[in-house]
């Protein structure tokens, strides 16, 4: 013992067992960067050649025609494999070559592997071939801050989440002040490609920095990068040429393990409702696979509630003769009773706990919500451009913005003419809570996105589902129903006939497991009422102990724990899919340079299939693009892909809520996923919905 004590923590610290245990170098490390990818069959022969694919054509933009017309004339290329091809072949393929690579966005794990299939590929071609990394995203190539990168460095990260490497960030080069520096760094770098790993905005901005680029002859590839999983490509008949970007599958293993953890924890201490927010700034593939992955008792889908039709309004506006508008599409204030329906049912069969999965940009599909991102987007939008300065500097407290606003709707009074915000806007909005209304006004991201991740749309939600269930409980609906055992047992303990007291404390006496005390029993005080009304005690005596035991265990508390599943998952180290998947993007990048394409996506075809079936390819970005909103304006972006309230995946979930709701006295159907394993024949090899949708398509 006092041997033990003597040892001190200098002598502790050198300790061989002691450095082990506390090394950064643990086993997954040690293991992650040992494991090689698989590689697509193509790239095991020294060449690769592209072949254009006539057959695939793409709806075309008109604007994107007139914006981009070096490369809107693209084609859809196909990677194949060329064991020996012509001299001058060789010499084009295998020449020096410079080549820059920047994380553009939020982190996406593969993303590290992305540069490590280009950096083998491109070194393995030709070894004097440097490739340089942009510091902290596009303003690495506006300020040209790069590194080259060597090959101890590309080691260090193989198949390890994150962008940590060389950084990332949200900057765009959209202006020509920005696109000329960015022209000057790729001289003064000598490049002959640059490649853009980034979201559905990135690629947007590839596409036009290789149409700015092109008569200088530096090639630009884009790589489909997100976790959102909202970077999903289709030709004009519906061919799906990239299914889903990489870093959604991690992310969604990710959250589906943390939520599924909340599911055994719910239904063990059953007293909490988990509310999880998961990331997805639009569109809700992330929450889609969740629900999944984990049958959480409920998963709100955003866009499912675009299309929402309420019949029973309907039906009550027919009866009356007239039209209720408020029945198509779905009101914040609807949703939050749809969210109650389902904890009162659970409720009434001893349920009161769960777990609720919310996508982030659930707002988006709220008709009310969406109106005032619109509205406000515009407004400040054209502050910004009229006063050439920023809104958010000019009223930096909610009460400055608030106050314009007011004047805003004082000039649609004076000025029929100014119609963007009126009073009815302006009362609307004073309606929304303080920090929501924040949230609504907060400033949008570089490329003019809204930033849900900045709300509380969770708080909001919920706040609205506390106070209604507040009502339910006053109007006797909202109940926790008691089983039917526990009664007769606790009545008898109490010296009382069962029987005789059920009838009249409960509803369903005669039919139900769970037994559900009636509406009209609120409190101690109608619950006497009841048995002096009912001749079961009289007006001196006291509610028996028993039966004011049953009734206060029928009386629910609505309790929430509130969670964010968003950056954990995104730096999360990746799955196997998506080192595999990642590894090959990079190997497709460099394949797309040797051939002298620009302006192209890197993807990889039939990711639903067998390995041996993956198909590399590049997409023309240009051909993808449409006219969007942004800060007001219509500009030229690429198509964020939602989810198809048509697809399998979608159908499958929808027709598996009510069973994941489980609102019958049995047990409930979550799943586990388990964590991410990196190694073991049993690992996922895919994303569900990736999997499900596919069986959509074959059967088409
Ligand atoms: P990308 O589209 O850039 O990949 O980012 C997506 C995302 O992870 C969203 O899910 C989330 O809304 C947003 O980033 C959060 O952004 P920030 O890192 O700026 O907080």
């Amino acid at each position: 013992m006092s041997d033990k004590k003597s040892i001190s923590i200098e002598d502790l610290l050198k300790n061989p067992d002691v450095q082990m245990a506390t090394s950064n170098i643990s086993q997954e490390l040690i293991k992650r960067r040992l494991f090689i990818p698989l590689k697509c069959d193509v790239f095991s022969k020294p060449y690769t050649e592209l072949r254009d694919n006539d057959d695939i054509k793409f709806n075309v933009e008109i604007e994107a025609a007139n914006q981009l017309p070096s490369i809107i004339n693209n084609k859809m290329q196909t990677i194949v494999g060329v064991d020996s091809p012509e001299e001058s072949f060789k010499k084009r393929y295998c020449k020096k070559r410079n080549i820059g690579i920047v994380f553009s966005g939020g982190p996406a794990p593969g993303g590290h592997n992305v540069i490590a299939g280009l950096y083998d590929a491109a070194k393995k071609t030709n070894p004097e071939t440097r490739i340089f990394g942009f510091l902290l995203g596009p303003d690495g190539i506006v300020e040209n801050e790069a590194i080259e990168l060597t090959g101890d460095l590309v080691d260090d990260y193989r198949n390890l989440g994150g962008f940590t490497m060389i950084k990332t960030g949200r900057a765009k080069i959209d202006t020509k002040e920005k696109i000329t520096l960015s022209r000057e760094t790729c001289k003064s770098l000598e490049l002959d490609a640059l490649i853009i790993v980034g979201g559905d905005d990135s690629n947007t901005n590839a596409a036009f920095l290789a149409h700015e680029m092109f008569k200088d002859g530096v090639q630009v590839i884009g790589v489909p990068k997100t976790i959102d999983g909202d970077i999903q490509v289709r030709d004009a008949e519906g061919n799906v040429l990239c299914a889903m970007s990489f870093g959604f599958h991690t992310a969604a293993r990710a959250f589906a393990t943390a939520i599924n953890n909340l599911c055994t924890d719910s239904s063990s201490d059953v007293k909490y409702w988990h509310i999880c927010k998961v990331m997805g700034r639009v569109a809700s593939h992330l929450a889609l696979e969740v629900a999944l992955q984990t049958h959480a008792n409920m998963t709100l889908i955003g866009e499912d509630l675009t299309d929402y039709i309420d019949e029973k309004r309907i039906e009550k506006a027919i009866k009356k003769g007239t039209i209720d508008y408020n029945a198509y599409g779905m009101t914040l204030r609807h949703l939050s009773r749809v969210i109650c329906d389902g904890i009162v049912r659970r409720a009434a069969v001893g349920k009161n706990y769960g777990v609720i999965v919310i996508p982030e940009g659930v707002l988006e599909f709220i008709n009310e919500i969406q109106m005032f991102i619109l509205k406000l987007n515009t407004i400040i939008a054209e502050y910004n451009e009229t006063h050439d300065t920023n809104f958010h500097t000019d009223f930096p407290a909610l009460e400055d913005k608030l106050d314009y606003l007011r004047r805003l709707a004082k000039l649609s009074r004076d000025d029929a003419s100014f119609t963007l915000w009126n009073t009815r806007d302006d009362d609307l909005f004073n309606d929304i809570p303080a920090f929501f209304q924040e949230g609504l006004l907060t400033e949008r991201d570089s490329h003019g996105n809204f930033q849900f991740s900045q709300v509380q749309t969770e708080k909001v939600l919920m706040g609205l589902v506390k106070d209604y269930l507040d009502i339910l409980q006053e109007n006797g609906t909202y109940k926790i129903g008691i089983e039917r055992l526990y009664y007769s047992k606790t009545l008898e303990k109490g010296g009382l006939d069962p029987d005789y007291f059920g009838p009249i404390l409960f509803k369903n006496y005669d039919d139900d497991d769970f037994l559900l005390i009636k509406q009209s029993i609120i409190s101690l005080k109608t619950l006497k009422q009841t048995l002096i009304n009912e001749g079961m005690i009289t007006k001196q005596q006291d509610v028996p102990d028993s039966v004011k035991k049953i009734y206060q265990k029928s009386v629910p508390k609505f309790k929430t724990q509130i969670h964010f599943y968003g950056y954990d998952g995104r730096g999360n180290d990746p799955t196997r899919f998506d080192c595999n998947y990642t590894y090959n993007l990079g190997l497709t990048v460099f394949s797309l340079i040797a051939n002298g394409a620009t302006g192209q996506m890197a993807a990889i075809k039939n990711l639903e299939m067998d390995f041996v079936k993956w198909a590399p390819i590049g997409i023309p970005i240009a051909p993808l693009m449409h006219l969007e909103e942004r800060k007001g304006k219509l500009a030229l972006v690429l198509e964020k892909s939602i989810v198809d309230v048509n697809s399998v995946s979608f159908k499958v979930v929808k027709a598996l809520r009510e069973k994941w709701l489980a609102a019958e006295p049995i047990e409930d159907n979550y799943r586990r996923p388990g964590p991410i394993r990196f190694g073991g024949e049993d690992e996922e090899d895919r994303p569900i919905t990736l999997k499900l949708n596919a069986l959509g398509r074959s059967r088409q």
